[in-house]
C-alpha cells in the first residue's frame, strides 16, 4: 500500500473572473521509504499539490489518501520543508533541534540529549550555541531538513529545497541528504527543477506538462543504493537526463534549468 497517494486530482482558481485550471487529473503514489521527485515547469502546480496534500486547500475533483485512509482537506498529517530555512530566529540552533524534538513528543529531557547527539550527525555540534541568521544558507537547511525529519509524520514533502544554495553547496546537500536518507528511509516526496538532482536522489521521478499540469512520464531511477557519488557519470544517468529534458521541451541542449 502506498505512503501516499494522490488520486485523480483536479485543481482550478479563479482569476479575474476566469478559470485557470492547475491540476488536470494528477495521480502519483509515494510508497514506503520511497524517494518520489515531481519535476515540471515553473507554475506547473507543483506547490499547490503540496497545499493539497498538507490539507490547506481542498482539490475540485479526486482524494489524498495517506497510508489508505482518505485524508483530503485534513491538516497536520505530513512534514513539510519550504525552500527558504523556516528556523526560530530567536532560538539557537540547539534549540531549534530541542524544539522539534518536544513538538514531535520528546520529554526535554530525552529531546536535549537528543538535539546533542544529531548536532553531532549533521556535524553541526560547533554551532549549536549560535542563532540560524549567523549561519550559512547550506547550515540552514540541514537543520531545517532535520527538524522535518523529526517530525513523526509518514510523509516529508519537500519543495526545492536546494534552490536558492549556490551550486557547489547544492551539491553537497544532495550528497548529504542522500547519506541520511538512505540511513533513516523516510517516504518522500521532493520537488526541484534540477533534472540531474532529481536522477541523483530519486527512485522515481513523475514529469509533469505546464499547467494544467499532466504526468507526462514516470520514470524509475535505475541506481543501486547507496547512490555512487558519481552517479552523473554513468551512460544511463546522461540518457535520462536527455529523455527528461526532451519530455520539458528543451531538446537536447545541455542546460539543466527548467
Ligand atoms: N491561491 C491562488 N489563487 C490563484 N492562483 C493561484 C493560487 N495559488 C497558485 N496559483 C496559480 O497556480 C499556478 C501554479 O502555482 P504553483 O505555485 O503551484 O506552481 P509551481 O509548479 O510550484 O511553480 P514553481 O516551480 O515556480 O514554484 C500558478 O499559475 C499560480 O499563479
Ligand atoms: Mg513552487
Amino acid at each position: 500500500m502506498s505512503k501516499l497517494e494522490l488520486r485523480n486530482i483536479s485543481k482550478s482558481y479563479v482569476r479575474d473572473k476566469k478559470t485557470f485550471s492547475v491540476l488536470d487529473d494528477i495521480t502519483i503514489s509515494v510508497g514506503e521509504g520511497e524517494f518520489v521527485t515531481l519535476i515540471g515547469p515553473s507554475g506547473s502546480g507543483k506547490s499547490t499539490m503540496f497545499r493539497l496534500i498538507g490539507g490547506v486547500e481542498t482539490p475540485d475533483r479526486g482524494q489524498v489518501l495517506i497510508g489508505g485512509r482518505d485524508v483530503t482537506g485534513v491538516r497536520g498529517l505530513i512534514s513539510y520543508m519550504p525552500q527558504q530555512a523556516s528556523l526560530f530566529p530567536w532560538m539557537t540552533v540547539r534549540d531549534n533541534i530541542v524544539s522539534a524534538l518536544e513538538i514531535a513528543g520528546a520529554a526535554r529531557g530525552e529531546a536535549r540529549a537528543s538535539a546533542e547527539d544529531w548536532l553531532r550527525r549533521i556535524e553541526l555540534d560547533s554551532v549549536a550555541g549560535e542563532y540560524p541568521h549567523v549561519l550559512s544558507g547550506g547550515m540552514q537547511q540541514r537543520i531545517s531538513f532535520l527538524r522535518a525529519l523529526l517530525m513523526p509524520r509518514d510523509v516529508m514533502c519537500l519543495d526545492e529545497p536546494f534552490a536558492a544554495l549556490d551550486a557547489l553547496t547544492r551539491t553537497e546537500m544532495q550528497r548529504w541528504l542522500l547519506k541520511l536518507w538512505e540511513d533513516q528511509r523516510r517516504s518522500v516526496l521532493f520537488v526541484t527543477h534540477s533534472i540531474e538532482e532529481a536522477l541523483t536522489l530519486s527512485d522515481r521521478i513523475y514529469v509533469l506538462s505546464p499547467a494544467p499540469a499532466r504526468v507526462l512520464r514516470e520514470i524509475t531511477v535505475p541506481f543501486e543504493r547507496p547512490r555512487r557519488a558519481d552517479v552523473w557519470t554513468l551512460p544511463a544517468f546522461t540518457a535520462l537526463k536527455r529523455d527528461i529534458l526532451a519530455l520539458l521541451g528543451e531538446g537536447d541542449g545541455d542546460s539543466d534549468a527548467i
